[in-house]
């Protein structure tokens, strides 16, 4: 009776400090039908409670429980959030399983990720190696943001990209490696745009065509398909 009693006390202590990041749970995902499904089946909000925690001790320099705490949450929610992480209020995880945050990411207000998120370091530097990710932004399913990068504010991250570099703000992203394909609601056309362009094979594809079109313009020989269309 008193461990009902107990977990009763825990969930309504939850519920009146967590009220804006369950508000923003049901505001944000249509499947959520009430409060009370969110404080007991959602494994992002979970890992944040747990992950408060972790912080506050964290914050107080007490050796090995946070890290416990947050390997705990692992287990039962698939998210990991490193204790040193500092985040911003109304953070949703959205499903959860397979997210990783970095012990030196910074994530703003109001940012929304989805599953197997992973904001990481590059494995190649120290200090602040992880992203900061400013208010509002979305980061799609998958989606890998490595390294002491900026994401600016409002910004969408496509599903699976890997970003790798700092993005505007109110920019979309996309790819592997990531290439801004949307600015302040303007598509981008990253064939024409050479200063959005970073992927090295676009790029590569580019010289080539360059290369043929010269070799073609220099012999006065042309191939069967040199009538096709090249974007260079
Ligand atoms: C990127 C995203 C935010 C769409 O942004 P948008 O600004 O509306 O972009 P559009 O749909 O106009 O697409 C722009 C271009 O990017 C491409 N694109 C969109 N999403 C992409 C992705 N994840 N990876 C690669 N290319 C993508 C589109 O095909 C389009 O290409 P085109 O210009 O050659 O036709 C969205 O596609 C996305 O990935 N959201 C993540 C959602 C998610 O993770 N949901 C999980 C639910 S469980």
């Amino acid at each position: 009776m008193i461990i009902i009693l107990s977990i009763i006390v825990v969930f309504l202590v939850i519920y009146v400090l967590f009220t804006d990041e369950i508000r923003t749970v049901k505001e944000r995902d249509p499947a959520a039908k009430s409060a009370l499904e969110v404080l007991l089946l959602y494994p992002g909000l979970h890992a944040l409670v747990v992950y408060r925690v972790a912080h506050q001790l964290w914050q107080w320099k007490i050796p090995i429980v946070p890290r416990w705490l947050s390997q705990t949450a692992r287990f039962w929610t698939g998210i990991e959030i490193h204790p040193g992480a500092v985040i911003g209020h109304n953070l949703f995880i959205d499903h959860g399983m397979g997210v990783v945050v970095g012990e030196t990411a910074i994530i703003g207000d109001n940012v929304l990720l989805y599953q197997g998120v992973t904001l990481g370091g590059t494995g190649k530097e120290t200090g602040k190696r992880h992203p900061t990710i400013g208010d509002n932004v979305v980061v799609g399913t998958g989606a890998k943001v490595l390294g002491n990068i900026t994401i600016g504010g409002n910004s969408y991250i496509g599903a699976n990209a890997v970003v790798i570099k700092d993005v505007p703000p109110n920019s979309t992203v996309v790819g592997i490696p990531g290439r801004v394909t949307k600015q302040e609601g303007q598509k981008i056309d990253s064939l024409l745009d050479h200063t959005h362009v970073n992927d090295p094979v676009m790029e590569n594809m580019v010289r080539l065509l360059k290369r043929i079109k010269h070799l073609e313009e220099k012999t006065g020989h042309r191939s069967d398909d040199s009538d096709a269309d090249y974007k260079i």
